[in-house]
């Protein structure tokens, strides 16, 4: 029989394999933007948690078939969805609370600050901005209001600069093998 393959192995190894891809739309592949995201968190001090959530935030780009991904091309169809809630749901149950949530919130996040940040929207790349629209566009003051009083926000936010700054063609970075003993320390 087969051992149990960890979900830290499974992980590290998709983001090692399809992780090669280019990064829905951008310049850079799906690692480079994973490594270079939990780079600049690292650099800033983020706590462990933050930088691991950097680190995975577009995990579930890797995990399934991009066509079943609403948000990458295409737009929502039939038994579609986004890839934040993939891969939330994907490690909830090894990490803690806050890292799934930091995870599913990096769109919310994005949403958040198109609409409270003249500026912002503008200097998203542009394949943000199409999926600005696939995510639900702009928050309204409801939503703005649910969302301003949560405790992790300023992570989600914090973790969503850190996402859009991760796009520098040829920029360097650790090796992924170097955030192993975090993956394994988190998902087994
Ligand atoms: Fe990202």
């Amino acid at each position: 029989m087969r051992p149990t393959v960890p979900m830290s192995d499974r992980l590290l190894e998709a983001m090692a394999s399809a992780g090669a891809r280019l990064y829905g739309g951008e310049r850079v592949s799906e690692l480079a933007h994973a490594l270079q995201c939990a780079e600049l968190a690292d650099a800033e001090g983020a706590d462990e948690q933050l930088t691991l959530a950097c680190l995975l935030h577009d995990v579930g780009r890797v995990v399934v078939e991009p066509s079943l991904i609403f948000d990458r091309r295409g737009g929502a169809r039939p038994g579609t969805r986004g890839h934040h809630e993939i891969g939330a749901e994907l490690i909830a149950p090894y990490v803690p609370e806050r890292v799934a949530w930091l995870v599913r919130m990096h769109a919310d996040a994005k949403r958040y600050l198109c609409s409270t940040e003249p500026g912002y929207h503008a200097a998203l790349s542009p394949a943000s901005q199409h999926t600005l629209t696939l995510q639900g566009g702009l928050m309204d003051d409801e939503e703005l209001a649910r969302h301003r009083g949560h405790p992790w926000l300023a992570d989600a936010l914090r973790l969503r600069r850190w996402d859009d700054g991760a796009k520098v063609v040829g920029r360097e970075t650790r090796p992924l093998e170097a955030w192993a003993p975090l993956v394994r320390a988190y998902l087994g």
